[in-house]
């Protein structure tokens, strides 16, 4: 899966999936190496955004989205 590979240390790129939709989180010094806090990127985070994070997806206004997950 082409998100599993974009999770900070296979690849440059770090991508993130909420609700769907696939984010390129890479220019964040907060995703550095794939790593948010106890979250790591390549998958979808949408439970653990909506049940522990201090913040809402307002956070993803600023990185391009990349694609749509396959499955939605
Ligand atoms: C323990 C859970 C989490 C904590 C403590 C946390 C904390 C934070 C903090 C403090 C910020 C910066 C301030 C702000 O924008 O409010 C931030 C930004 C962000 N968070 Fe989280 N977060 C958590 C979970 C998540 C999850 C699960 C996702 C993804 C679905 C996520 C995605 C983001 C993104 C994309 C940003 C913006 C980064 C930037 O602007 O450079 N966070 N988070």
């Amino acid at each position: 899966m082409q998100l599993a590979l974009r999770n900070g240390q296979e690849r440059e790129e770090i991508w993130v999936a909420y609700q769907g939709l696939i984010y390129d989180v890479t220019e964040s010094r907060l995703w550095r190496d794939g790593k948010h806090y106890q979250h790591w990127a390549g998958q979808d985070l949408t439970e653990e955004l909506d049940a522990d994070a201090p913040h809402t997806q307002k956070v993803f206004e600023r990185f391009p989205l990349v694609a749509r997950l396959k499955t939605q």
